[in-house]
C-alpha cells in the first residue's frame, strides 16, 4: 500500500479520538504497520528468509530512493557496493543474523541512482512460535554526515599532533638553518666579484634552496604556534592593508592591479590579529602566484547576517578539477610547501568560522572564509 504522508496522518489514531479509531483499526498490527509506513528518517522494510524485500516504508524511499512498488519482490544485494556483492556479503549477512539473532554494522550502501552513502544497518531474525525463520526485519539509517564531521574531526587532530612535531622539527632545524645562511653570505662577500661564473651560479643556488628551506620552516612553526586564539575586536579592512603595504609595489610591479572593497561600515570583529593576517598573505600570496601574467587581485569584506565574509579573488589559473587544495602538502609548484592552504583551513576553523573556494580553469578563483560576527559558532 502507497500512501500519501497526510493521507496517513489523517488515518493515524488521536488521544482524543481513540474509541473511533480503534474501531477503525481493530488490530493493533494495523497501527502499528501505519507507523512504520509514516517513519521519514530510517528505513525500515522485511526481508524474506533469502533476502527479498517484502515491504518498504517512506523512510526507505526517501533514503534508498526506490518507490515500494519498484522494489518489493526484488533481492536486497541491490544495496550493497559491487565489491561487497562479489565477496558474498549479503548472504553472510543473512547467515549471520539468522545465527546470532541480529546484526550490525556501519558501512557503506548504494541508492537507486548508483550514489554511496555511509549506513548504520541492524538486522533482526523472526522467528516463528515454532522456531521457523520467517524473515528478517531491517532498520536502516544515513549516517553520511556524522561520518563526515568525524573525519574532519581526525584530520583536525592529526593537524594539532603535526603542530607539536614541528616546535621540535623547528627548533632542532631553526639554528643550523640561521648558522648555514650566516656562512654562505660571508663566502658571498669574500668572493664579490672575484669569483668563477660556475662558483657564482652554485652560491646563488645554494641561496635560493636556503631561502625555500626557510620559507617551509616558517610555515610549520605555524602549527607549531600554542594552540588556541588570541582575540580582539578588530578591523579586518586595516588588516588587510598592513599585510598588502609591503607587498603592494611588488605585486604591481608583476602586473598585478589590487583592488579593496569593504562595506563602509563593517562592524569590528574579535580575531586572532596575527592568526588572521597569515591567512590573508597565504591566500593573498597564491592568488598572485597564480598570476604569473599579471591580473587583478581583489579583496571584498562584508557582512551577511551574522557572518563576516571575507573573499580573496584573482584572475588567475584556477584550480585544476579534482586537486584538493586544503591537503597537507598538495602543492603544484615547483618552490611550494602545500602547507599554506591547510594553515589557513586550521586557522579559520579555530575562529569557528569556514572557508571554500570558487574556481574556474583560465578564469580564476575566489577563496570565501566566513567568520562568525560575535566569534562564536
Ligand atoms: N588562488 C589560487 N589559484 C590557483 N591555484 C591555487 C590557488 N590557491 C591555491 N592553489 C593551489 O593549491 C595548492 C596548495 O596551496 P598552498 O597550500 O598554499 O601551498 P603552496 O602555495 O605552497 O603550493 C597550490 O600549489 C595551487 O596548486
Ligand atoms: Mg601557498
Amino acid at each position: 500500500m502507497n500512501r500519501q504522508p497526510e493521507e496517513m496522518n489523517r488515518d493515524l489514531p488521536t488521544m482524543a479520538d481513540s474509541e473511533s479509531n480503534l474501531e477503525k483499526f481493530p488490530h493493533s498490527e494495523e497501527q502499528f504497520r501505519l507507523l512504520v509506513e509514516g517513519v521519514k528518517d530510517y528505513a525500515i522494510y522485511m526481508l524474506s528468509p533469502k533476502g527479498i524485500v517484502t515491504t518498504w516504508n517512506s523512510g526507505a524511499q526517501r533514503i534508498k530512493g526506490y518507490r515500494t512498488d519498484e522494489i518489493v519482490g526484488k533481492h536486497f544485494s541491490c544495496f550493497f557496493t559491487a565489491q561487497d556483492r562479489e565477496a558474498g556479503k549479503p548472504k553472510k549477512i543473512l547467515e549471520i543474523a539468522a545465527a546470532a539473532g541480529t546484526f550490525e554494522e556501519e558501512n557503506l550502501r548504494v541508492r537507486k541512482n548508483g550514489s554511496v552513502f555511509w549506513a548504520n544497518i541492524l538486522i533482526t531474525a523472526l522467528y516463528d512460535n515454532g522456531g521457523e525463520l520467517y524473515g528478517f526485519a531491517k532498520v536502516v539509517r544515513d549516517i553520511t554526515e556524522r561520518k563526515k564531521a568525524e573525519e574532519k574531526l581526525r584530520e583536525h587532530e592529526r593537524l594539532a599532533a603535526l603542530g607539536t612535531t614541528a616546535a621540535v622539527f623547528a627548533h632542532e632545524i631553526g639554528n643550523p638553518l640561521n648558522g648555514l645562511s650566516t656562512s654562505l653570505q660571508i663566502v658571498s662577500k669574500f668572493l664579490a666579484g672575484s669569483a668563477d661564473p660556475v662558483v657564482e651560479e652554485t652560491l646563488e643556488m645554494s641561496r635560493q634552496e636556503l631561502q625555500r628551506l626557510t620559507t617551509l620552516l616558517n610555515e610549520y612553526r605555524s602549527f607549531a604556534k600554542p594552540q588556541g586564539i588570541n582575540t580582539e575586536m578588530t578591523d579586518v579592512r586595516q588588516l588587510f592593508q598592513e599585510v598588502l603595504a609591503p607587498a603592494i609595489s611588488h605585486y604591481e610591479d608583476c602586473g598585478i592591479n589590487v583592488e579593496l572593497e569593504f562595506d563602509a561600515n563593517l562592524p569590528l570583529i574579535p580575531v586572532d590579529r596575527e592568526k588572521i593576517k597569515q591567512v590573508i598573505l597565504n591566500l593573498c600570496k597564491n592568488a598572485v602566484e597564480a598570476m604569473p601574467e599579471g591580473g587583478s587581485l581583489r579583496c571584498r569584506g562584508y557582512q551577511s547576517g551574522d557572518r563576516m565574509i571575507i573573499e580573496v579573488a584573482d584572475t588567475g589559473t584556477g584550480i585544476p578539477d579534482g586537486l584538493n587544495v586544503f591537503q597537507l602538502f598538495k602543492t603544484t609548484k615547483p618552490q611550494g610547501t602545500g602547507l599554506g592552504l591547510p594553515i589557513v583551513e586550521q586557522i579559520i576553523s579555530e575562529h569557528h568560522g569556514s572557508v571554500h573556494h570558487v574556481t574556474e580553469l583560465e578564469k580564476g578563483t575566489v577563496f570565501i572564509v566566513s567568520l562568525p560576527l560575535d566569534g562564536t559558532k
